[in-house]
């Protein structure tokens, strides 16, 4: 575990139990009883972060680097502001390192997000015709990081599950290639399921390196993982 005071791998193995009530699916069991066992959900209360997420972009970021004092970073799905609340502090949104480049972080999302300092969140679908050139305008320029966490409601069905989230990270990776200045960062969220190869394809003709990986923080049972393309040529080839 990374960012501050972490060091919840190395904690003892308190495994709460839950029982079953009655009007309690066993669905909403076993998610109960999986929070209340989940080191990164201890750590987030105490740490101040608004979820476990927050864990994944400081494992992103402690190994690529790309938040950066001085970057401007826009934060796609960016409820309930975890990774916006790592993203003010590592670009110094607030102005707090003295001496340093002081960056600014932009999140859109479905759902509102509480106000955070040094950020600005505004509620959009980002999948809504004409939702990237909303995000450009209140972009005002361009940007140095563009990452997505979107997710869309788990349908049950592992492949429309699949195919709706790279829609998605699809729809991010075009705004990226439109807002990134040459050298940018894009950070997305697939889930592996066999489609991602043309996406993999578009990011490695746009970025210098193109890596997968899953967080430590990702859950082993979910198919999730991270792209984090580095390097951006400056050029759309798509
Ligand atoms: C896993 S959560 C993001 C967590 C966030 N990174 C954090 O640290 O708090 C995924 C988010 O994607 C958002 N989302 C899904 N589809 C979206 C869309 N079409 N446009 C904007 N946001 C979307 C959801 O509302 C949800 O808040």
């Amino acid at each position: 575990m990374t960012g501050k005071n972490t060091s919840g791998r190395g904690q003892r193995d308190l495994k709460v139990k839950v029982k079953t009530a009655r009007g309690r699916k066993l669905s909403s069991t076993l998610w109960l009883e999986r929070q209340l066992n989940d080191p990164y959900v201890a750590a987030a209360r105490r740490d101040g972060y608004r979820g476990r997420a927050a864990y994944k972009l400081l494992e992103l970021d402690d190994k690529y680097r790309f938040l950066v004092p001085g970057a401007r970073v826009v934060d796609l799905g960016c409820a309930p502001g975890g990774w916006l609340q790592v993203a003010v502090v590592r670009v110094n949104a607030l102005g707090e390192k003295k001496g340093k480049r002081v960056g600014t972080v932009l999140g859109v999302d479905l759902q509102e997000v509480e106000p955070l300092a040094g950020a600005t969140a505004h509620v959009l679908d980002f999948l809504d015709e004409g939702a990237d050139g909303q995000v450009k305008d209140w972009l005002g320029g361009s940007a140095d990081v563009v990452m997505s966490d979107m997710a869309a409601s788990a349908s049950g069905h592992k492949q429309t599950d699949h195919m709706r989230i790279m829609a998605l990270c699809e729809a991010a990776a075009h705004f990226a290639f439109d807002v990134l200045d040459e050298n940018g960062t894009f950070v997305a969220k697939v889930l592996a399921g066999g489609a991602e190869a043309e996406l993999q394809q578009l990011l490695k003709q746009n970025f210098r390196k193109v890596a997968n990986v899953k967080p430590p923080a990702s859950r082993s049972d979910s198919s999730e993982k991270y792209v984090v393309a580095t390097g951006f040529r400056g050029q759309a080839k798509d």
